[in-house]
């Protein structure tokens, strides 16, 4: 159910993000679908509005969506039994095309994770420019402009949380329009060290720097990023930092780095498990299950280290071949930034690497890869239930999801490989099979240390990832937020 609001009320919390909760879309035939948004931040910021109700401003992605922008200033939206409101900003489809596809993917999202092969890319020269002066910056204020309508007056007593890579230059815009407003940038991916922040032109890496210094709490998933980004401060602003309080003065103000290590929401993830269509998947995925079952789920992206965990599974084969034809690897990919040349490539590269590890060790009779590109939560969390063993070999990951998912879902013990670079390794490294993600006789040592681990072991294991997982529920990231926003306020009501 959809409803149009054209006077909503003042709302005390403000999430933005480029993505909404729900996507409004057509199906093959043209009949209008609305679905659930894609990745993790539906369920987190869902989380955040059930607490303290307000509205999510996201991009409009579809016609369907520049038309609910164009006719609405806001709409009810129902999400699982729940019901949010969503005011969409409308881009022009130029300037979304040059933010979305060449300034946050690939430039900022390749340099958080470290992604650019520096020696040949990028080539920053004037489209590399004008997507950020005629895309990004664009992009931002208009979110930026919509939050102040929103908001209505100087902000006071309002939060505003801004979300991801795609809007650092928001907060500048709201600062100016409503000084009292309470800012908040949630960054959900790794910050890079200061030396890779330099692949940007100067003029670029000190906006972004300075923009998020325009907000009260700059928060991350992991100390290791307040860490690298309070450093990045010194060395690209040269700003006085305070190590120990982990902040940042500003002229008068101070402006705090903090970690909240983001998590699931136990509850939805088990009744999401319980449904039909997770039973359907299940029995589809039994009937071929051999005696070994290997699982990755990822967006079909680089930083997920796609080719390196094939290349890990050729050599596990090499080195043990007697798990051929009793194993397999069981790849769940969504397809993810298809309009991004370097994506296209790296799937292109990712399929033929499978068809090729499968030809050299598979028969007539046994599929050592089992590729589906699709996104289908059903069939990923039947997956999750039956695995002997979850592969997370990120190259750099924010915080990684799907470790925590599949932990908590899998019914069988299944040891956890986990790269050392994902946040979630701070939380939970200890208890997984830990590998570097570009050792490959690491990895496939891990993936036969995950397979042969003695029963009690894995159990061990299993049972402790999933304490820490349910210690620290997405309810318990809300509230760790909540109270810093109510100290800093309270510790600035008294200074004033
Ligand atoms: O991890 C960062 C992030 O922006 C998530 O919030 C989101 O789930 C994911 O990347 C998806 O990216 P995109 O919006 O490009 O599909």
């Amino acid at each position: 159910m959809t409803e149009a609001e054209t006077a909503p009320e003042r709302p005390d919390l403000i999430v933005a993000a480029n993505r909404g909760p729900v996507s409004y879309h057509s199906d093959a035939s043209g009949e209008p679908v609305v679905t659930r948004g894609a990745g993790g931040l539906v369920t987190v910021l869902s989380a955040m509005l059930r607490r303290h109700p307000g509205v999510w401003i996201a991009a409009a992605a579809s016609d369907e969506e520049e038309t609910l922008a164009a006719v609405a200033a806001s709409l009810r939206v129902d999400l699982d039994g729940e019901t949010f409101r969503v005011r969409y900003v409308a881009p022009e489809r130029e300037a979304y095309n040059l933010f979305y596809n060449i300034a946050a993917n690939p430039m900022l999202w390749f340099i958080q994770h470290y992604l650019w092969d520096l020696a040949r890319h990028p080539d920053i020269r004037q489209n590399e420019l004008d997507a950020w002066s005629k895309g990004y910056l664009p992009v931002n204020r208009l979110f930026g402009e919509a939050i102040l309508d929103e908001l209505g007056d100087d902000g006071a007593g309002r939060v505003v949380i801004v979300h991801d890579y795609h809007l650092y230059a928001v907060a500048p815009v709201v600062r100016a329009g409503a000084p009292r407003a309470f800012l908040q940038q949630f960054v959900h991916i790794p910050w890079a060290q200061s030396d890779y922040w330099r692949v940007l032109p100067r003029g670029i890496r000190e906006q972004i720097f300075r923009s998020l210094l325009a907000n009260d709490v700059v928060a991350f998933h992991t100390q290791h990023y307040v860490d690298s980004f309070l450093q990045g401060c010194v060395d690209v602003l040269d700003v006085a930092i305070d190590t120990h309080e982990k902040a940042v003065n500003v002229g008068d103000r101070t402006v705090w780095v903090r970690a909240y290590p983001v998590s699931i929401d136990p509850d939805v993830l088990e009744s999401a498990v319980r449904s039909p269509r997770v039973a359907a998947a299940e029995r589809e995925l039994l009937e071929r299950r051999r005696e070994f079952l290997l699982v990755r789920v990822d967006r079909l992206d680089l930083s997920k280290n796609i080719l390196r965990g094939f290349l890990a599974f050729d050599r596990f084969l090499e080195l043990h071949p007697e798990f051929e034809g009793r194993i397999t690897f069981l790849a769940r990919l969504q397809p993810s930034r298809e309009d991004v040349e370097e994506y296209v490539a790296y799937r292109e590269h990712v399929l033929h690497l499978a068809a090729e590890i499968n030809t050299r060790h598979g028969s007539a009779d046994w599929l050592p890869i089992d590729l589906r590109l699709e996104d289908n939560f059903p069939a990923t969390l039947a997956a999750y239930k039956h695995y002997d063993a979850l592969m997370v070999n990120a190259i750099f990951d924010g915080m990684n999801l799907v470790a925590k998912e599949g932990a908590l879902v899998n019914t069988r013990d299944g040891a956890l490989i986990l790269s050392e670079n994902t946040g979630a390794f701070e939380e939970i490294g200890r208890f997984a099979v830990s590998v570097n993600p570009f050792d490959i006789e690491d990895q496939a040592a891990a993936i036969y240390r995950a397979l042969t681990m003695p029963a009690a072991e894995k159990a061990g294991r299993a049972k402790a990832i999933r304490d820490v997982i349910l210690g620290n529920s997405v309810e318990k990231w809300v509230a760790a937020q909540w109270r810093d926003i109510e100290r800093k306020r309270a510790l600035e009501a008294a200074r004033e």
